[in-house]
C-alpha cells in the first residue's frame, strides 16, 4: 500500500505514520526525519540542511526531492511505503508523480489530517522526541511513564530546535507551499480527509475505516 500523510506542522502526520507503518509492515519515510539523521551524522547534506530545519523554512527542492527519489528505490519499499512530510510543494509533487509512475507504484491514498490552527503551538511545544529511536511523545498529551525517557528505549526525550514558538510561526508561514498540495490530490481523487482534532486513538480509528473500505 502507497500512502502519503498531508497536514500542517503538528497534525499529527509522524504519529500515526508510524502506528501505519507497524500495522501495515510498510516503511516509514519523513523527509524529516531524514534531515535531521544527516544533521546528527554531519554529512555534507546535513550541514546543508541545518540552517532551513532550525528556522522552520523549506530545504531547497533540488535536494529534497533527491534523497526520496533514491529512498523509495530502496528493497523495503517493495509493499509500499507511508510518506510524512514529502512532498511539500507542488514541484516535489511533481517529482513524486513521476518517481512513482517509473517505479509501478501510484498511490493509493493521500491521508490529510484535518487541524485548526489553534491547537498546534501547543501540540508542537509539548513535544519531545526520542534522541534514540525517534519515538514521539507529548508533554501532556502522550507522557512517557518515566519523565524524559523513551518507553521503549529508555533512551533521552529532547526537544526539536524548531519546535520553538519562533520556527513554529515560520513553519506555519511556510505551509502556503504545502497547502496547494490538498487541491492537487483532490483532483486526483486521491484524498482522504480525517478530523485531527480527536484523541491520537480515534484519529487512528478514522484512519483504519477510510484503509479498509478502499480495500
Ligand atoms: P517535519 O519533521 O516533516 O515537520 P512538520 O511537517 O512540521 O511536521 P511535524 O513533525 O512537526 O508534525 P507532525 O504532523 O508529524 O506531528 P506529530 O505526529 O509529531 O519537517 C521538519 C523540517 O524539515 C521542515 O520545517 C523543513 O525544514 C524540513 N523538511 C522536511 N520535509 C521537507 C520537504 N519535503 N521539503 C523541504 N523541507 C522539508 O505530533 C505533534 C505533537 O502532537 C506530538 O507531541 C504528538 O505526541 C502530539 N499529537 C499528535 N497527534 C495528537 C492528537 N490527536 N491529540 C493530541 N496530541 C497529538
Ligand atoms: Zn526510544
Amino acid at each position: 500500500m502507497q500512502l502519503m500523510m498531508l497536514g500542517l506542522p503538528g497534525a499529527g502526520k509522524g504519529t500515526q505514520a508510524a502506528r501505519l507503518s507497524e500495522a501495515y509492515g510498510i516503511p516509514h519515510i519523513s523527509t524529516g526525519d531524514m534531515f535531521r539523521a544527516a544533521i546528527a551524522a554531519q554529512t555534507p547534506l546535513g550541514r546543508e540542511a541545518q540552517k532551513y530545519l532550525d528556522s522552520g523554512r523549506l530545504v531547497p527542492d533540488e535536494l529534497t526531492i533527491g534523497i526520496v527519489r533514491e529512498r523509495l528505490q530502496e528493497p523495503d519499499t517493495a509493499n509500499g511505503f507511508v510518506l510524512d512530510g514529502f512532498p511539500r510543494t507542488l514541484p516535489q509533487a511533481e517529482a513524486l508523480d513521476d518517481t512513482l509512475k517509473s517505479l509501478h507504484k501510484p498511490l493509493d491514498c493521500v491521508l490529510y489530517i484535518h487541524v485548526p490552527q489553534e491547537v498546534l503551538l501547543a501540540r508542537l511545544t509539548g513535544r519531545r522526541v526520542c534522541k534514540s529511536c525517534g519515538a514521539t511523545y507529548h508533554l501532556v498529551y502522550q507522557p512517557p511513564n518515566v519523565e524524559g525517557r523513551c518507553d521503549r528505549c529508555g533512551g533521552e526525550l529532547y526537544q526539536r530546535p524548531d519546535d520553538t514558538e519562533e520556527a513554529v510561526a515560520t513553519r506555519l508561514q511556510v505551509y502556503s507551499q504545502t497547502a496547494p498540495l490538498v487541491d492537487y490530490y483532490r483532483a486526483r481523487n486521491l484524498l482522504r480527509q480525517v478530523d485531527g482534532e480527536q484523541s491520537i486513538d480515534a484519529v487512528y480509528a478514522d484512519i483504519h475505516h477510510v484503509l479498509a473500505e478502499m480495500q
